[in-house]
């Protein structure tokens, strides 16, 4: 059966097209290389033994897009991962961001009207709760105005996909809601590769380590947490990938409660910043050079989700720890740099 993944070259769809794969999905990946290189399908092949068909395509190219589809009219669903998803460039070009991350979505969604069958898998992140009013954060809790042209597109994306299933009941979409997915495959034959300087936590961890970065900035110890850094649910990136299978399986098998459902993708439990630096200390067996700095803007105090949905109504949970998922990252890191 084939599967259409957008943005099957990046962090997430690489080690999504993988679980497809090894479950025997037959993959077709869209990638317009802007944030990840065509060496990434080698990784892939190196692991599941077939590379996946490539078609290097930019999602904005109606046209293109729409002779994709006449292309490979057998395609059964569509994971949707291609976007631009850095928060301060998003503040500098909303234009850009509203453009590929809503834009192209909606010449998606035509497409697969215009099918009259589509199974539409939509990345979505936490950042849609904002800063939630409690604890572990559930799928009820109420989206909060975002922060960002960024986040104003999961929002917006979210609404978009909903309203459109819901005059469409041919259509079937799944919003997942990531928390912070981190780490690499065990194989290290893929990982995370962020472009200049990495705005995320782990890489930057990892960059550390291995001396591209002259040391880690913690932005602030002053939150009201226990140890006054910020928590957040650390998920390890091939437990949110599995979670991107299941989904998909739930809407072709037709097991979906409604045409439009959203689930959270975290494991549960908060880390605070301190933590995972103890956590990639205990397992690189390195120790990491980082001080305290101010306060970065635009940070909520703490998130991580409440996974009861996905759990008993998706029938998946996180199996990885932060240790397994801070040990496959710097062992990835290890690996692009030797
Ligand atoms: N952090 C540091 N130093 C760094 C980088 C991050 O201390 O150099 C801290 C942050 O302040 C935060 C935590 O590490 O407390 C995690 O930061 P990340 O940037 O890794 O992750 P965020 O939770 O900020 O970002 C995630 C997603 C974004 C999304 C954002 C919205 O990666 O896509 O949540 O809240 F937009």
């Amino acid at each position: 059966m084939k599967i259409l993944v957008t943005g099957g070259l990046g962090f997430i769809g690489s080690h999504t097209v993988v679980e497809l794969q090894h479950q025997g999905f037959e993959v077709v990946v869209i990638d317009n290389l802007s944030n990840s290189s065509e060496d990434v399908l080698d990784g892939i092949s190196a692991i599941t033994g077939k590379e996946p068909i490539f078609e290097n395509l930019d999602l904005r190219d109606k046209k293109k897009l729409n002779g994709f589809f006449e292309k490979y009219p057998d395609i059964r669903g569509v994971i949707h991962f291609a976007a631009s998803k850095a928060v301060g460039e998003s503040v500098e070009e909303p234009l850009l961001y509203y453009e590929n991350n809503l834009g192209v979505l909606t010449y998606l969604l035509q497409e697969l009207k215009q099918k009259g069958n589509g199974n539409f898998i939509f990345s979505s992140s936490c950042t849609v709760y904002g800063q939630a009013d409690s604890m572990p954060i559930t799928e009820a809790a109420p989206v909060k105005p975002a922060e960002s042209p960024y986040g104003n597109t999961k929002q917006v994306g979210e609404e978009i996909i909903r309203d459109t299933c819901n005059v469409n009941p041919e259509l079937k979409a799944i919003a997942l809601r990531y928390f912070n997915p981190i780490g690499a495959h065990p194989s290290a034959k893929i990982g995370e590769l962020p472009l200049g300087v990495p705005q995320n936590l782990v890489p930057y961890i990892t960059q550390t380590a291995i001396g591209i970065r002259e040391k880690l900035a913690v932005f602030g110890d002053d939150y009201p947490t226990p140890d006054g850094t910020c928590i957040r649910d650390y998920i390890h990136v091939v437990d949110v990938a599995k979670a991107h299978v299941i989904a998909l399986q739930r809407l072709l098998e037709g097991n979906n409660a409604t045409n439009y459902e959203v689930f959270n993708l975290g494991t549960g439990t908060g880390s605070s910043v301190l933590e995972v630096i103890k956590s990639f200390e205990k397992v690189s067996g390195k120790k990491l050079n980082y001080n305290i700095a101010p306060r970065r803007e635009g940070d909520v105090i703490q998130a991580y989700a409440d996974t009861k949905k996905a759990n008993t109504v998706l029938g998946w949970k996180a199996e990885s720890s932060l240790d397994e998922a801070m040990k496959s990252a710097w062992e990835w890191e290890q690996k692009v740099r030797s």
